[in-house]
């Protein structure tokens, strides 16, 4: 059986975008493969934040995937740090890993560029990503296109190991594409994000949601109530493709295009969807927020299980290396 292996950042309740773009993707792939699945705590530490933030945020995104389906029965899910072999095998990789590549990454450009002092865990990003993935030696990495340059110097870099020690320990992880279509902010502008406060958190109320939704960007061209709209330039039509059935979002494109609707009567039926999906997740949430005990024992297994096999993986590496 394939082994699916995924991470995220801890950055505390998921949104609307994180959720249709990765987790309920996590979820489904439970199903059919052996998974684990981690929050990247290691990851988040690179430039400047605060311990008791970074914990409580690692905590509630652990909240947010068990609401959301992610089952301890079926699958690992741990806090990165839980399991210190990530940065072992980091170390290590970062003897095979060309700095120019590093340079080279996208994403450490773009956010190199907007600080003024970089660290050096910035430019090592992208290696402990290869250490996260190689350490359980996982075939398939579900991710956005955003990571999709990180996953092919993880494959570098397991080539590299290799070759340089004769061996064909470490396979070469695919990246595994999710299907939907990245979720606009609320602005209809960027991408949603917590950063651009664009977002709507899986978590919140219908009320909250809908103090959203209600002044929420539409097709321009729909000024007056009488005003034909396009569907497919309209976030809100978008976000009724994530959450309704395909006859409702059918009925949602006439009612655009023949003024049967306004806006607040599109939103409103959107509004309907979300919850429908968004309030299981919410009520298992608050459960979980009643009993902490049980996200506490969810992740210790969770660690435990992957702990194993990452040890299993550096008693290799070290034996093949000529360390100890
Ligand atoms: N860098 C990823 C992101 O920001 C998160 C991540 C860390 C990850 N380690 C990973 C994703 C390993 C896939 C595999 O989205
Ligand atoms: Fe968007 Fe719906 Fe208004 Fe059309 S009717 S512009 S899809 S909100």
């Amino acid at each position: 059986m394939s082994r699916i292996l995924s991470g995220i950042q801890p950055s505390g309740e998921l949104h609307i975008g994180n959720y249709l773009g990765a987790v309920k993707n996590w979820v489904e792939l439970q199903k059919k493969y052996e998974c684990i699945y981690f929050i990247a705590d290691y990851h988040a530490i690179t430039g400047s934040y605060e311990p008791a933030d970074l914990r409580r945020r690692t905590r509630q995104m652990a909240v947010s995937l068990l609401a959301s389906g992610l089952d301890p029965a079926k699958s690992t899910l741990f806090v990165q740090s839980m399991v210190p072999e990530h940065t072992e095998l980091t170390w290590i990789f970062s003897s095979v890993t060309p700095l120019g590549e590093l340079e080279r990454q996208t994403q450490y450009k773009d956010k190199s560029q907007r600080q003024e002092s970089v660290s050096a865990g910035l430019l090592m990003y992208p290696v402990l990503q290869a250490a996260d993935v190689l350490l359980y030696r996982a075939d398939l990495i579900p991710v956005g296109e955003d990571q999709v340059q990180h996953l092919e110097l993880a494959r570098e870099v397991a080539r590299r190991w290799n070759a340089k020690f004769h061996s064909d320990f470490f396979p070469e992880p695919k990246p595994l594409l999710t299907a939907t279509r990245r979720i606009m902010g609320l602005d209809g502008q960027a991408k949603m994000s917590k950063s651009l406060g664009n977002t709507i958190g899986l978590l919140e109320s219908p009320e909250e949601v809908w103090a959203k939704l209600r002044p929420a960007m539409t097709d321009p061209a729909r000024v007056r109530r009488t005003d034909p709209g396009t569907p497919e330039i309209c976030n809100i039509y978008h976000l009724h493709k994530a959450f309704n059935d395909e006859a409702t979002v059918e009925h949602v494109a006439v009612q655009c295009r023949t003024a049967g609707w306004g806006c607040l009567d599109c939103k409103k039926v959107l509004l309907e969807g979300m919850m429908r999906e968004l309030t299981p997740i919410r009520e298992r949430a608050c459960e979980l927020e009643a009993r902490p005990g049980l996200v506490t024992d969810a992740l210790a297994a969770g660690a435990a299980h992957a702990g194993e096999i990452a040890r299993s993986t550096m008693a290799t590496v070290r034996d093949t290396m000529g360390l100890r």
